[in-house]
């Protein structure tokens, strides 16, 4: 478990910030853990009184069985107890705080110079003003709507709307393709979706509207058709101005239409193509035309701690992604105490995090935890290296931005660049440094380190999931000796266990499966839809544990390092993929008899995707073929998953019983030559011809 002394040798210690932490040492961190696991009950109960009970929960405070063995797997926290979670996140930190003219988002466009800031107060009134319109429009508690959206503040307002009035979100990344928001709205048969009309990603401009179209149709190939489809129009501005319609109807004017878009500041203007707007007027209604008659006082809806708040899909291994449930107290009390303690916050903190919405950290370290504790964020739409390397800089000493969360894959990406880049802003402000979303290199740790916080910035390397809500392994910046590398140790309420093949739990030095064993308030309910799933995924290779699906080592001094999934995911750039759904889209192309696709190391992205794939008969292979198949998968699942290496495999190396061994294939991959065991395999021959064929750009 957690030493009792943390080591002094080979870590690194950051002082600085002691004076104001919320844990200034070690043995505090370890008191206050040992509280949160003995007595969940007593330290999640002084967490929720900083937060507004409508009433008190009527069933235990937390009450849990993780063991497929005794029943079904459940988790509740605070059960009958009803808040409101947009409630808490605005009008109580209005109110009760005062932070009504406090900058919630600072926003920062693709384009320099395309900024604006929004308070509060003035968010509460968007997010009642939307809350109102989906009500007009039938919207009820429960309801699921789907949210497909560039990183602008109407995201957050979205998301609020629908936690406002207790419909579940459920927000598809604006880089997934038309068949992945299809499958999505599907699954969760959402009611309502609530997109804009494109964006730029540096000079690439994404017809977000076209591609929601053309996913409706998708659905309604199978027999399901959403209700309605609000848009907002976030490059082509003024609501006057007659858009480019694809249909034969334009989306309705107005005259004057104030909304948050015309009070952005661009102070340099780009004359660049505006996105094609498809208009079908008995499904597809404008934002602005909404919200300009809409009261900004709307009620909020009392729900129940464990109703639903969100779904967020994140890729299986079976191929098909699952829908993971989060409901509403414990994922509010989790993520605001998680965003208090790993980020150190302080009420004159500028906290900027890279993420972007539509996955788990932007959910809980862009909207949720943020807001929940009355933070001032910077909410940035584009990336890292537009106009150029240094935007990232920029924008912190801009805002000053005390605290900065990111991910290894741009560390990675932004040290290929040298120094310079950096140096030429100050980052003075900066106090704390985080990442995310995938082991970080100790090289990268490093650089981060003493490049971008100059020695006086912790870096919190924090472990965990879409499952788990929020951080599960991680430092406190003023209290955990670093190790760059490690996630360190569990977060308040967390116990983790290292267990072998046979389910045992390792003590001391050791690796193997990384589980947790009980719950805290912040873990997934369930898969939407689908129990069964959620059980076999997390709860039946070891009964009693949560099972995470990443390996883990434990070190002499009892750090956790996390050694990457062990199941058939991979993590491209922070994004979790499954290979199946490579393969399956793969196949799908009339050439492609078979694929398999495994893990590949790649400098930047940390892993990518290499491809063996084995023709039907009379098919060719060659360039323009691998160029098909890569825009198969492109448009199959998103950008994110374009294929890096791609090779013809005239046959795959399988067992006698037909398991296509991935575990050879990947060393082919790597062109090593130490294969292990391969006694099982079918047929040798396939081997040295794979070998031969190799994608000779790797
Ligand atoms: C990986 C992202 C090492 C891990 C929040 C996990 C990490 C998967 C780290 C979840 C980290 C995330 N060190 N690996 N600090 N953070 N991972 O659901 O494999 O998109 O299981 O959630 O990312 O990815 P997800």
């Amino acid at each position: 478990m957690i030493p009792d002394k943390a080591p002094r040798e080979d870590v690194y210690l950051v002082h600085d910030l002691k004076k104001e932490s919320h844990v200034p040492s070690f043995e505090k961190y370890k008191e206050l853990y040992l509280k949160s696991v003995e007595n969940p009950t007593e330290f999640w109960g002084d967490v929720a009184k900083g937060y507004f009970w409508k009433s008190k929960h009527t069933g235990p405070f937390l009450d849990y069985n993780f063991d497929v063995t005794k029943g079904k797997v459940y988790v509740k926290f605070m059960d009958g107890a009803t808040t409101n979670i947009c409630y808490n996140l605005l009008d109580r930190n209005i109110h009760e705080k005062k932070l009504g003219d406090k900058v919630a988002f600072f926003w920062e466009g693709n384009e320099p110079g395309d900024e604006l800031k929004i308070t509060y107060r003035e968010l509460l009134q968007r997010v009642c003003k939307l809350a109102n319109v989906l009500k007009s429009l039938g919207v009820k508690k429960g309801d699921r709507i789907s949210i497909y959206m560039p990183m602008i503040v109407e995201l957050v307002v979205a998301m609020l709307a629908c936690a406002r009035i207790g419909a579940v979100h459920s927000i598809v990344f604006a880089g997934f393709s038309a068949e992945s928001l299809s499958e999505r709205i599907l699954d969760s048969q959402c009611s309502l979706l609530i997109t804009a009309d494109g964006f730029y990603r540096g000079d690439k401009l994404i017809s977000l509207k076209v591609i929601a179209d053309d996913a409706l149709e998708k659905c309604k190939e199978k027999n399901f058709s959403i209700q309605k489809c609000i848009m907002l129009k976030h490059l082509s501005k003024e609501c006057s101005a007659p858009s480019p319609a694809l249909g034969s109807q334009s989306p309705p004017a107005k005259r004057t239409c104030p909304n948050l878009q015309q009070e952005r500041k661009e102070t340099v203007k780009k004359a660049r193509p505006l996105p094609q707007i498809p208009w079908n007027p008995e499904v597809d209604l404008c934002w602005h035309t909404l919200v300009e008659d809409a009261s900004d006082e709307c009620d909020p809806e009392w729900c129940e701690s464990e109703d639903p708040l969100f779904i967020l899909y994140t890729s299986g291994s079976t191929g098909k992604p699952k829908g993971v449930l989060h409901t509403i107290s414990g994922y509010m009390l989790y993520t605001a105490c998680t965003f208090k303690y790993v980020f150190d916050y302080q009420p004159q903190d500028v906290y900027w995090c890279t993420a972007d919405i539509g996955w788990i950290t932007g959910h809980s370290y862009i909207t949720y935890g943020p807001l929940a504790n009355g933070a001032t964020s910077v909410l940035f739409e584009g990336l890292p290296t537009y106009p150029d390397v240094s935007r990232m800089w920029e924008i912190v000493d801009k805002y000053r931005v005390t605290k900065f969360y990111t991910a290894p894959t741009a560390i990675r990406m932004l040290m290929k660049f040298g120094d310079e880049p950096v140096r030429r802003f100050t980052r003075k402000s900066l106090k704390v440094l985080g990442t995310v979303g995938e082991p970080i290199n100790p090289e990268a740790w490093l650089w981060y380190y003493n490049v971008v916080g100059e020695k006086r910035c912790p870096v919190v390397d924090t472990f965990w999931q879409t499952e788990t809500g929020g951080h599960v392994l991680t430092p406190l910046p003023a209290a955990t000796p670093l190790k760059p590398g490690s996630a360190t140790f569990p977060f308040f309420g967390v116990v983790p266990a290292i267990l072998n093949e046979s389910g045992e739990e390792l003590e001391g030095p050791n690796e193997g499966y990384l589980v947790f064993k009980q719950p805290w308030p912040g873990v997934m309910r369930t898969v939407y839809g689908n129990q069964e799933r959620f059980e076999t995924t997390y709860f039946k290779k070891f009964p009693g544990y949560y099972v995470t699906g990443d390996g883990c080592r434990r070190d002499k001094d009892g750090y956790l390092w996390i050694t990457g999934r062990i199941d058939d995911m991979l993590n491209v750039s922070g994004h979790l993929l499954s290979t199946a759904e490579v393969e399956s889209a793969l196949v799908e192309h009339e050439a492609v008899a078979e694929a398999a696709v495994v893990s590949h190391p790649h400098p930047v992205k940390g892993e990518s995707l290499y491809c063996f794939v084995t023709l039907k008969d009379g098919c060719e292979y060659g360039a323009a073929l691998e160029a098909e198949l890569k825009k198969k998968v492109r448009e199959k699942i998103g950008a994110i998953a374009t294929p890096d290496y791609m090779q013809n495999a005239p046959a795959l190396p399988k067992t006698r019983s037909g398991k296509i061994m991935r575990r050879v294939l990947r060393k082919i991959a790597r062109n090593e030559r130490d294969l292990g065991d391969v006694s099982t395999l079918a047929d040798s021959t396939v081997i040295e011809q794979l070998f031969q064929n190799r994608c000779c750009t790797v």
